[in-house]
């Protein structure tokens, strides 16, 4: 046994991050092999047809002619206020619900994730998730000594499996009496699926049968990380509008992310948004994530704050802004139908794919299709139940033959 310094709870085992061991991998083959011939679809940015991370120029011109003082200042602990409105209307476009509604900036959406499942949950108590998740919900539970419950996303014929979200939704809120259930959606990662207006329909009468318990207390986490890459116009944002007058124990918080909309992925900005019917329940979760935020990293970066509320209020900048995400949406768009389109071709099975940055391929022995994979220079990372192919990473005529390179493997393995 050898010595332990660290205390028990802060002891983990002595892992790296897989996914950036694996681009790691790529980018020796890209090194060894050209870049014609690697497809690395690892990481989860958005990447240039010729392997660059896409920076958006209207983002960084903003942030470049930013005074030095105001990039260098601290912000203040909750964020600061223009920034905490621009957030909101950001996030929410046309569809802002009918309700109370504040913000708190935060580290990302991480950072909001991080908040709701500490300031919403009781020692000991496990969280809702899919079984196809980000699995930083994990780390963050684990860290905090909570657990996570999963419900299976797909029916067998590939559908968003209510039934199974609904047992599991009650059996945890019978025995806890307050529930965490996190929604990450539009654009799910890994499998880029996006709940429709419908299921979202369903969630929430779900979600208010069992408001009418008044002991229980029930609190949706949607995180929403990849939005801005969701849909044609703003169409999947109207389940924001669904969250007006709910029940006084129904608590939404939405994680709001500036990482992928403005690819600030590390200058850590985003926020966390408390939504209520109730005004009493939205001042409770502000000054509860303020504490939290001087508990933790005190307070959010001031620069990133800056870039989003100068552009939400210059109408020009905010329109070459907007047509510049577009473009990359669309360049998104024509990646993932290549991928889909490939995948029907040769018959490769894969998850529903609506919107965002990943496409899911289900199968049983991910790890060792992975490494079979790296054998032919292409990189993907194995994930519990299948593998998660980035399209967000690789260019439209490696998106269309990946499939079939994947399927052999598979195929193989069989
Ligand atoms: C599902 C999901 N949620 C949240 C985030 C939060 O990212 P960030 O903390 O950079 O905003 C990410 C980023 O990878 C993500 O994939």
């Amino acid at each position: 046994m050898g010595l332990n310094m660290v205390a028990a709870h802060a002891k983990w085992p002595e892992e790296n991050d897989a996914i950036f061991g694996l681009a790691a991998k790529a980018k020796q083959a890209i090194d060894t092999y050209g870049k014609d011939n690697v497809i690395d679809s690892t990481l989860g940015a958005l990447v240039d047809d010729d392997g660059n991370l896409i920076c958006l120029d209207t983002v960084f011109n903003e942030l470049k002619s930013l005074p030095n003082a105001q990039i260098a200042a601290y912000a203040q602990v909750a964020g600061q206020e223009d920034f905490l409105d621009a957030v909101q209307t950001a996030c929410f476009k046309e569809y802002r619900p009918e309700a109370y509604i504040k913000a708190v900036a935060t580290p990302g959406g991480t950072g909001a994730v991080r908040h709701a499942i500490w300031n919403y949950t009781n020692e000991g108590e496990s969280i809702l998730v899919c079984d196809w998740f980000w699995s930083p919900y994990v780390t963050i539970s684990e860290e905090f000594g909570r657990k996570v419950t999963n419900f299976e996303f797909f029916n067998e014929k590939g559908e968003f499996n209510i039934s199974s979200f609904k047992e599991k939704f009650e059996d945890l809120l019978k025995k806890q009496k307050r529930l965490v259930t996190v929604l990450n959606t539009p654009a799910n990662n890994p499998t880029g699926y996006s709940l429709s207006d419908e299921e979202w329909d369903e969630v929430l009468n779900i979600a208010k049968e069992n408001a009418k318990d008044p002991e229980n207390k029930i609190i949706l986490l949607v995180d929403v990380a990849y939005i801005d890459y969701a849909g044609v116009g703003s169409e999947r944002r109207k389940f924001f509008s669904k969250f007006s007058n709910l029940p006084e124990n129904i608590f939404v918080v939405i994680a709001y992310s500036m990482s992928k909309g403005y690819t600030m992925y590390g200058m850590r900005s985003g926020a966390a948004i408390g939504i209520s019917s109730k005004e009493e329940i939205v001042n409770e979760f502000y000054y509860s994530c303020m504490h939290a935020n001087r508990a933790n990293w005190s307070n959010g970066t001031r620069g990133a704050m800056s870039v989003m509320t100068n552009i939400a209020k210059d109408p020009a900048k905010k329109k070459v802004y907007e047509e510049e995400v577009n473009k990359y949406k669309t360049m998104l768009r024509n990646r993932a139908n290549a991928f889909v389109e490939g995948a029907k071709e040769c018959g490769l099975d894969i998850l529903p794919y609506r919107d965002g940055f990943f496409v899911s391929i289900p199968c049983d022995n991910a790890k060792e299709a992975s490494a079979e994979l790296i054998k032919e220079n292409l990189f993907v990372v194995a994930l519990k139940k299948g593998l998660r192919f980035a399209v967000c990473a690789v260019a439209e005529d490696k998106c269309r033959v990946a499939p079939a390179k994947i399927k052999k493997v598979l195929d193989n393995l069989k």
